[in-house]
């Protein structure tokens, strides 16, 4: 596997958070979203779908509930990276005998692709993890194919306001992190993610990012009941390829 740089504590922390809940990752995601989870990644495979879709890469595929979704698009090949090796291992267990589904271990980072070779990016509640974000987007727009689309799932709380986002403040801050714990048995992983949705930036901030580093066409919309947000940005054609 490529490390990004020499490894990090961030780098070790967010791997044992996750390869630590790896076994009950899926059914906490959806007791904790109170099924919403499934929603959100049906709003992004629709939005894949309306595209040409023939290679997509997965960045931060944990257990692979997307990846699977995204495989059963007619003509696609779907590649799936992470580097947790515990979330990995769930996923590969989800695919016998599908044979247009990978999976590799490494990070968004440090992409072992060549450039232009996917038609489709997603990252589906994975960039608020990324130890360097900036550099994230810089490999995924390295790697997309001119033409190409990047579609990014996140919760952000920030720039949000009134009733019904004090409401989801709230929760966050307080429920998520027990109903987590009494899921997993896993304090420290569900303070985690309370911790890194409450400091995620705002929907704005990121659009900037990604058109700072030269994605285009880019836009967010806020999906109900409002902390999931799906980010859209392009690859400027280029008649060169
Ligand atoms: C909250 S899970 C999301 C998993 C999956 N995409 C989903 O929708 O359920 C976040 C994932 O990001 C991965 N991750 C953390 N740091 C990463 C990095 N630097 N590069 C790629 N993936 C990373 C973790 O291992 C974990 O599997």
């Amino acid at each position: 596997m490529t490390i990004p740089t020499e490894i990090s504590v961030s780098y070790d922390l967010t791997n044992s958070i996750f390869d630590a809940i790896a076994g009950r990752y899926d059914r906490t995601n959806t007791l904790i979203s109170l099924g919403f989870d499934r929603l959100w990644q049906r709003k992004l495979v629709q939005e894949v779908q309306k595209v040409s879709h023939n290679r997509i890469l997965d960045l931060a595929c944990g257990t692979g509930q997307l990846t699977r979704k995204l495989g059963e698009l007619e003509g696609a090949m779907v590649t799936g990276l992470d580097p947790s090796v515990n979330m990995l291992s769930v996923a590969k267990r989800g695919i016998e005998g599908k044979a247009n589904i990978d999976y590799c271990e490494g990070y968004a980072e440090s992409l072992p692709f060549p450039d232009n070779s996917f038609e489709v990016i997603t990252i589906s509640y994975g960039i608020r993890n990324f130890a360097d974000r900036e550099a994230s987007f810089r490999q995924a727009l390295r790697v997309l194919r001119p033409g190409g689309y990047i579609f990014v799932l996140e919760f952000s709380l920030k720039g949000g306001s009134g009733a019904q986002f004090a409401f989801q403040r709230f929760y966050i801050h307080n429920l998520l992190p027990l109903l987590g714990w009494l899921s997993t048995g896993e304090k420290r992983s569900y303070r985690y993610l309370r911790d890194s949705v409450e400091s995620f930036p705002s929907p704005g901030d990121i659009c900037h990012q990604m058109a700072g580093i030269g994605f285009i066409n880019v836009e967010h919309v806020r999906l109900v009941p409002g902390v999931a947000v799906l980010f859209t940005g392009q690859k400027e054609n280029d008649d060169r390829f």
